[in-house]
């Protein structure tokens, strides 16, 4: 089947840059990204770019040239589904909060509206793409509800999880390590995923799509997702080691990367891994695991996890110790929320478990981030703390002692610590030891992704603290 129209259901951090490119690589083809939040959909039709509700590098360049002649964002969810051939399923899958599996599975409440939304509206045959990510056979749920919503048309399911890290989301998407489609192995199944592969030939070479079965395909995505957040915990707790040992986990990570069959990607220490996706992920891959009675892949797997949380509360814990175990009314600068650079994401991002613990321990907080709103920092925090149990006029009150900056000056202007959070090149281009120089109080610095130049630290002025090096 020739595809000529699109539409993508959910147009977040995946739905927006995904249809983006592939409205850019096939000009024949009509993408229109719905979603059933409309001010979202108001920032993706916004003429100023600078607007648009998610931040990558090269994205506005391409909806410049693409929006309104073959790229659509629409209100309209019926219509697109109505017209559409192929639809994605971009929706959010988070952890559950309430329920079975409550604080691990995957919450599928969108998904399942999503395709109950698209049984209710079609009028002829689709082909329905599992983009969001997935617990492995999910594919036969929605096909069920599929069959239950509307009998007279024929759907087909296939999954195509995306792999694309924010930050480098249009790079990833123009040069894929790999595109994954998974399908059922009837006739019409094979004729579906040979759909997809037609569009993404367009620019990805052939060598470069591989095509498996649903649940192989469902399962790689979590999997993946796992094996890059084990490289994350794994750095993570041999930094810890260094500071005890004197060893430095940047000549570590340099000797253990250059072996090939490790390699040197992911292996950056961190104040712990953030993002929307990997604890989530895991946390899913947890649940199934243990639904399918394999408690030890289990245990195995919740230990990425709890390594990071350690990881978070080290980092804390290591500011405290340092302004000797007392930062009560202290002023204390975070630099950078983003979980990491080139994003204007900020969900499960280290800083904000950082921030909540030396805001509980007394200290006044000052933020400053290039790219993530002052509203989202706030709305952070409450849901972390909301997440907590907090009642409201305790959450109140911790949030007064946190402001949110427009400069990094006045953010780091009488602290007693920096804490950089956030790898932003901005950062890296400071001249730290000349801002320790001249300021009255001489403040800490805590740079958790160690970008500070080992040649601009002088040894003899100020205090720098690089996490997983010994300690000067
Ligand atoms: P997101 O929260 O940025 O976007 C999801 C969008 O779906 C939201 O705008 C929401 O309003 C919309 N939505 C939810 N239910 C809807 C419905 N019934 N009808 C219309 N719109 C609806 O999420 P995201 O980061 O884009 O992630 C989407 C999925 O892709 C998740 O499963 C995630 O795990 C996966 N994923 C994310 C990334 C990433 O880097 N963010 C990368 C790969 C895969
Ligand atoms: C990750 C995966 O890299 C993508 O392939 C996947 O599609 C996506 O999750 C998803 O499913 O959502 P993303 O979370 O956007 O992408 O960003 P990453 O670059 O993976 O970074 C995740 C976190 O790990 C960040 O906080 C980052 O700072 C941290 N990190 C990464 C390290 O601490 N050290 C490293 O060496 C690499």
């Amino acid at each position: 089947m020739k595809i000529n129209n699109i539409c993508c259901i959910g147009a977040g951090y995946v739905g927006g840059p995904t249809m983006a490119v592939i409205a850019l690589k096939c000009p024949d083809i009509c993408v229109t990204v719905v979603d059933i939040n409309s001010k979202k959909i108001n920032q993706w039709n916004d003429k100023n770019l600078e607007n648009l509700p998610v931040f990558e590098p090269g994205l506005k360049e391409i909806i410049s040239k693409t929006r309104g002649i073959n790229l659509f964002f629409s209100k309209d969810i019926d219509k697109a589904i109505i017209e559409a051939q192929m639809i994605f399923m971009a929706v959010n899958t988070p952890t559950k909060k309430n329920g079975k599996g409550k604080g691990f599975a995957a919450d599928l409440s969108f998904v399942e509206k999503c395709a109950s939304h698209i049984a209710k509206v079609s009028k002829t045959d689709k082909i329905v793409v599992e983009k969001s990510t997935l617990p492995v056979r999910t594919a036969e749920k929605i096909k069920n509800t599929l069959f239950e919503n509307n009998n007279k048309v024929k759907f087909e399911v296939i999954s195509n999880p995306e792999f694309l890290a924010e930050g480098t989301a249009i790079q990833d998407l123009f040069k894929s390590d790999r595109v994954l489609i998974g399908g059922d192995p009837s006739d019409s199944g094979k004729n579906a995923v040979n759909a997809l592969v037609k569009i993404y030939e367009k620019w990805i070479p052939k060598n470069k799509i591989l095509t498996t079965n649903v649940w192989s395909s469902e399962l790689s995505k979590l999997a993946s997702n796992a094996m890059l957040a084990q490289r994350i915990s794994s750095i993570n707790s041999l930094s810890a080691l260094c500071e005890h040992t004197g060893a430095d986990i940047n000549e570590v990570s340099l000797a253990i990367g250059m072996d090939s069959r490790i390699g040197e990607k992911f292996l950056k220490p961190s104040a712990g891994f953030g993002g929307s996706c990997f604890k989530k992920d895991i946390l899913n891959l947890v649940y199934l695991s243990k639904f399918y009675g394999l408690n030890e892949v289990a245990e195995y797997w919740y230990q990425v996890i709890k390594i990071n949380d350690y990881q978070k509360d080290r980092f804390a814990k290591i500011i405290i110790k340092s302004l000797d175990g007392n930062i009560n009314g202290k002023k204390i600068s975070i630099l950078g929320w983003a979980f990491k650079k080139d994003t204007n994401d900020s969900r499960e991002s280290p800083a904000i478990g950082v921030t909540c613990k030396l805001i509980e321990e007394g200290a006044k907080i000052h933020v400053y981030d290039p790219k993530v709103s002052p509203r989202r920092i706030i709305s952070d925090l409450i849901e972390f703390w909301e997440e907590k149990g907090e009642s409201r006029s305790e959450i109140n009150h911790k949030i007064k002692k946190i402001t949110i900056e427009k400069t990094c000056q006045d953010s780091i202007k009488d602290s007693f610590a920096i804490a950089i959070m956030t790898e932003w090149e901005v950062f890296k281009e400071y001249d730290w030891v000349n801002i320790q120089d001249n300021m009255v109080e001489k403040p800490m610095i805590f740079d958790s992704r160690n970008i500070i130049n080992e040649k601009m630290i002088d040894i003899n002025k100020g205090i720098f603290y690089k996490l997983g090096t010994p300690q000067i």
